[in-house]
């Protein structure tokens, strides 16, 4: 009724894993269309860059923000913008990370820098609040606009109990736009502090992945503890515990989600600690 563009597809498509079996997947480019594909139970995909889902795919709809929810204005806002504090306009959800960090240095506006290499979209960033140790979504969020069955609202990132890849918005909780605050800088300074985050990726596998598996627990390296368990290289199917870093399983082709499950449930049997997932398992 309200036009949304609507289309069984593979979820494989949509996740860096490239695993994941059909969907009926929204494009929705208005509230109007977002209200109507949330009107049943329904699941929102960003990047696809944490996810595993099942080789059945989901009976959910799956919601892919797109159109203006995928556009961005980086335009200082004249009303919230001081000389010490850029606040753009808005930035959609749907928008690509990488991009957004490029363009930002570019600019040479700082904040943000810390999560370059995040092959993300904005909305999921901020759902998890994504980051490295040189910096995290948070860094730089300014007011988030969330979007439940309920109607839209503006909160900013004091209303909600934001932490260590958790921004405390439910599950479910649309990200649709937000408002970036960021720093004026140079754009050489903003690549002299994003190039320390860049380097620490250079031990991470090239492969297909959704990124680490597992939570750093109490701010141990989870990569380390599979490591010292000497998993490393250990292979279910065709899906392997990188020899690159432990806590990044990768798909060496043809990987299903059942193999992937299964080298999880290992990593947790052998490993002496509990280890929170960091991945979302669909369904
Ligand atoms: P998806 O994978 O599509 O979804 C993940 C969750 O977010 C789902 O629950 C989904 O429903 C929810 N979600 C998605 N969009 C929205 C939205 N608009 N509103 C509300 N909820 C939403 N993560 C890090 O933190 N640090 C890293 O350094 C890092 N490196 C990575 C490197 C590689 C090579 C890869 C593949 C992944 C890496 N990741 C990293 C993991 C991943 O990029 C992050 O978890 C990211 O936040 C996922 O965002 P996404 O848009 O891809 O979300
Ligand atoms: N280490 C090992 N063996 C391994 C992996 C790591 O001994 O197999 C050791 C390293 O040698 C190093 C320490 O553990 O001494 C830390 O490793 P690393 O710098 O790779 O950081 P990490 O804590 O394992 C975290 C994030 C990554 C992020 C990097 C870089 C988590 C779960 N992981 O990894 O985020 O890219 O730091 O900042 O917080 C993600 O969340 O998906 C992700 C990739």
């Amino acid at each position: 009724r309200t036009g949304a563009r609507v289309e069984r597809l593979p979820l494989a498509r949509f996740t860096t894993l490239g695993v994941g079996g059909e969907a009926e997947v929204w494009f929705v480019e208005t509230h109007a269309q977002l209200a109507e594909a949330m009107e049943v139970p329904y699941r929102i995909l960003g990047g696809g860059s944490n996810l595993v889902v099942a080789d059945e795919g989901v009976p959910e709809r799956v919601v892919r923000l797109s159109g203006p929810f995928a556009e961005r204005d980086l335009s200082p806002d004249p009303l919230l913008s001081t000389p010490e504090q850029l606040v753009t306009g808005w930035v959609g959800g749907g928008v690509p990370l990488p991009g957004l960090i490029r363009t930002l240095q570019k600019l040479g506006l700082s904040n943000l820098e810390g999560t370059v290499g995040i092959p993300a979209q904005v909305g999921g960033a901020v759902w998890m609040n994504a980051g490295t140790r040189y910096g995290e979504m948070f860094d730089g969020l300014h007011t988030l606009e969330i979007v439940t069955p309920q109607g839209a609202r503006q909160v900013t990132p004091d209303d909600l109990g934001w932490g260590y890849r958790q921004s405390g918005i439910p599950r479910g909780h649309i990200v649709t736009r937000v408002r970036l605050k960021l720093r004026p800088s140079t754009p050489e300074a903003v690549l002299e502090k994003m190039s320390a985050a860049d380097q620490a990726r250079k031990g991470q596998p090239k492969m297909k992945t959704p990124g680490c598996a597992f939570k750093n627990p109490g701010g141990v390296s989870a990569g380390r503890l599979i490591d010292e368990a000497g998993l490393k290289g250990t292979r279910i199917g065709q899906a392997m515990i990188a020899p690159e870093h432990a806590n990044f399983i990768v798909n060496l082709g043809g990987a299903s989600a059942a193999d992937v499950h299964g080298l999880l449930a290992l990593i947790r049997e052998r490993v002496g600690v509990p280890l929170e997932l960091e991945y979302e398992l669909w369904p």
